[in-house]
């Protein structure tokens, strides 16, 4: 009975290894942590339609230079960064709150700029964050 449950204990620590090995997809971001604060934020313009497409306006003047038109991470600043970018339109973009991606973009860290001071109107803030999300 014991030598049976060691190794049904080994199988399942073995296979849960192997899974957190192997079995995710690769993360090219260095753990990012975001503040409770942020993360909960509620996204005052959600599924506001952006008539005046200042989302993607603002993101063609701030962003697409390192970030890319579609949002892979292949802007023409790219390349002389140091510091990987996650593509937008994955997995691990995807899964992030509002309040997160946020975060992220206004007090930023490292080769990815703060915008809090660029970027100070509510709306504009909230409307490139509701681009990104549905690049
Ligand atoms: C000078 C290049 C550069 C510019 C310009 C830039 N970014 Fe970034 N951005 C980065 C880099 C580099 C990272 C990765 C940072 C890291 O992991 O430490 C990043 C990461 C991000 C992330 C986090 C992505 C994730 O999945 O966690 C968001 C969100 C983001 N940028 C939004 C923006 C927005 C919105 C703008 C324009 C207002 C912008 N960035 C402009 C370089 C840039």
């Amino acid at each position: 009975m014991k030598k049976q449950f060691y190794i049904l204990a080994t199988a399942l620590i073995g296979s849960f290894i192997f899974l957190s090995m192997s079995g995710l997809p690769e993360d090219l971001q260095d753990k990012w942590e975001v503040p409770a604060k942020y993360e909960k934020m509620k996204n005052p313009y959600e599924g506001v339609k952006d008539a005046d497409n200042i989302g993607r306006i603002l993101y063609a003047k701030h962003c697409r230079s390192c970030h890319g038109t579609k949002g892979n991470g292949d802007g023409t600043k790219a390349k002389g960064l140091e510091t990987a970018i996650r593509d937008f339109t994955g997995a691990e973009f995807k899964k992030q709150s509002d309040g997160s991606l946020y975060y992220k973009t206004y007090v930023g860290r490292g080769e990815m700029p703060s915008f809090m001071k660029k970027i100070v109107d509510e709306e504009e803030q909230w409307m490139i964050v509701n681009y990104i999300k549905n690049l």
